[in-house]
């Protein structure tokens, strides 16, 4: 018989990727020239050149097992060692190689980390606005999400909604920062106070909480904001990276698991990740990608782009009546929309050509998501429609 529970889930697809099609299909249409699509977070600046001479040197220099062979259990070991050594000078952290699981993209980090900390029935606590694969990453470990709200006015995490919403089945904190939906960063104090926050409950609960930390955006900051590394704050820390939007290689599925050795079994917990991956059917991102993109990992795509695109559509959006956060990293932006209802919101700015995502998906139902990895010439191009959109439904701007 047919899985129930993967049937089930073909009825509740990501309306980002429906909303992505839409685009595809108005596209075709009208010329994907006209379709200002802000659905989808796909990297659009180029992969840096030395990444692509990476691969092509390993290619052309190696011997066939050493870029196609099977890795070993955890990992390539020269990948993780210079991923190790990239994380110790940059955070001042302590990892050795094999505190390090290579992994498919931050995705195949996070389905680990959930399978490491919790047993099934077991409550993983996140803060929203939060990325909406959360909840199938989750509820498909067998544990539930819980929600609670950030701070409206800057994203960071609320305390007072934290203390309410925490309780004693939860077993992991999911943060996503810099954040998707909203480009907020959290600050060293939203840290000090959340590792403090837990530090508490372990005690009150009787029982280990662990951080999973969620970081695919870790490098894409603006306006010199300060790079905050959660795992420094907590010493029961996940991270999970990704070299997808770093290096602008979405494809290539890159990414690893970090386990703070500050939480005295680090070791441990990598051999036990290797173990998920046996029931998992992960085993280990391609060898050639590990060494490549471990090779680059000082390095990033020039995110100028996305900063041009923010500082644009902020002042544009701002002088039209919405009400913004500033996002300080990411190529996101989540603005209040003009009705209570930002899902007929978005509806009506289809008719514009404008493609935005509902807040509902992210939790937050009165907001909107603009992914605005996309050339300035077309984000410059959009303002006449929002403007248009604004004026028509709203009569404002
Ligand atoms: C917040 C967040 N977490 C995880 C992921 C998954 O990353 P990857 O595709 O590199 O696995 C994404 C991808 O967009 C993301 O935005």
């Amino acid at each position: 018989m047919l899985s129930q529970k993967y049937r089930g889930m073909l009825g509740k697809a990501s309306v980002i990727m429906e909303l992505s099609a839409f685009a595809g299909a108005r596209a075709r249409e009208i010329g994907a020239e006209n379709v200002f699509d802000f659905s989808l977070g796909n990297p659009s600046v180029p992969v840096p050149q030395a990444y692509n001479a990476c691969v092509s040197g390993l290619l052309n220099s190696e011997p066939c097992r050493a870029v196609h062979g099977y890795s070993q259990g955890l990992g390539n070991l020269e990948a993780r060692t210079r991923i190790a050594a990239s994380l110790n000078r940059r955070y001042g952290m302590n990892y050795e190689p094999d505190d390090l699981f290579m992994t498919a993209g931050a995705a195949g980090a996070l389905a680990h980390a959930l399978r490491l900390v919790t047993q099934p029935g077991d409550e993983v606590l996140t803060i929203a606005p939060y990325f909406p694969e959360y909840r199938p990453y989750v509820e498909l470990a067998g544990c539930t999400l819980t929600v609670t709200p950030a701070c409206p006015d800057n994203f960071q995490i609320d305390f007072d909604a934290l203390e309410r919403t925490m309780n004693p089945r939860v077993q992991a904190v999911l943060i996503n920062t810099p954040n998707n939906p909203s480009g907020a960063v959290y600050s060293a104090r939203t840290m000090e106070r959340l590792a403090h926050f837990l530090g508490e409950k372990e005690r009150q609960y009787g029982h280990e909480l662990w951080l999973i930390s969620d970081e695919p955006y870790r490098e894409i900051l603006f306006d010199d904001t300060p790079p905050v590394y959660p795992s420094r704050f907590y010493p029961r820390t996940l991270s999970c990276y990704s070299f997808s939007k770093s290096l602008s290689i979405p494809g290539d599925r890159i990414g690893y698991l970090a386990v703070n050795p500050a939480c005295g079994e680090s070791k441990t917990v990598t051999r036990m990740a290797a173990q998920i991956s046996r029931g998992i059917g992960h085993d280990s991102a391609a060898t050639l990608v590990q060494r490549a993109a471990a090779a680059c990992c000082d390095m990033t795509a020039d995110f100028s782009v996305y900063r041009r695109n923010r500082d644009l559509l902020l002042k544009e959006l701002t002088a039209l009546g919405f009400s913004i956060v500033r996002p300080e990293g990411t190529f996101y932006m989540f603005p209040r929309a003009l009705e209570d209802d930002a899902a007929e919101f978005c509806r009506k700015a289809m008719a514009y050509d404008l493609i935005l995502v509902p807040g509902d998906t992210f939790g937050v139902a009165d907001h909107f998501r603009i992914a605005y990895c996309m050339e300035t010439e077309k984000v410059a191009r959009s303002l006449e429609a929002w403007r248009r959109f604004v004026r028509t439904e709203y009569a404002q701007g």
